[in-house]
């Protein structure tokens, strides 16, 4: 398991525009940062599925996701650019500490900081929900997730480890 950095970066937008929404790449390219509804859904499964270090469940059905999304409302993120969903993650928490889920970022769109600016608008949402600590999960394999997580300030819990077993048999 892995922590949440101390500090974070936020992305400020072009001048006139409200910061909080609008990102810009070095490129010029904009993009809109907002939080994730069920009209994401099928757009964001899509992406998730293509991107390697993802792995979908049942957890991530369609009753599931609308579920957690109204237990933690606004927290998840989306980026669109030009009306399409190109960075999605889940954010929630379960009372005490915050979890993100499933970050990804279309490969056309990767290295330009969005992955950060969705990391950085769940912190915000977290620590306005009074959360001190966020976790997530990264798959074993998932090398290249790690080192983006590394990069971004999160430090890896070697003293943890996940164990799971079904609630229903
Ligand atoms: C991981 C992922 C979300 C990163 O998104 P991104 O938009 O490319 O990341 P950013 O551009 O915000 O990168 C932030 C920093 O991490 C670095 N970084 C990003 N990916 C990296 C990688 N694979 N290896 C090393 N550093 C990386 C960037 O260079 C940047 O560093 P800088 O600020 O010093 O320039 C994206 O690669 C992805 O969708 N991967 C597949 C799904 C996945 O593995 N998700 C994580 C599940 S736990």
């Amino acid at each position: 398991m892995i922590r949440a950095p101390r500090s974070r970066t936020l992305h400020a937008g072009p001048a006139g525009l409200d910061p909080s929404r609008l990102s810009s790449y070095t490129t010029g390219m904009q993009y809109v940062l907002r939080p994730f509804t069920m009209n994401d859904y099928d757009a964001a499964v899509a992406l998730w599925k293509t991107a390697d270090g993802i792995g979908l469940s049942e957890a991530d059905s369609r009753g599931n996701i609308a579920r957690y999304l109204s237990v933690n409302p606004g927290m998840s993120h989306v980026a669109e650019a030009d009306g399409v969903i190109v960075g999605a993650v889940l954010c929630g928490t379960d009372g005490r500490r915050g979890f993100l889920h499933h970050l990804a970022v279309a490969p056309a769109h990767r290295r330009t900081g969005m992955g950060r600016a969705l990391v950085d608008k769940c912190l915000e949402s977290l620590a306005a929900a009074g959360m001190r600590k966020c976790h997530i999960f990264v798959l074993a394999d998932n090398t290249a997730g790690q080192r983006f997580w590394s990069k971004i300030g999160w430090e890896e819990r070697t003293t943890l480890k996940v164990m799971s077993r079904d609630v229903v048999r």
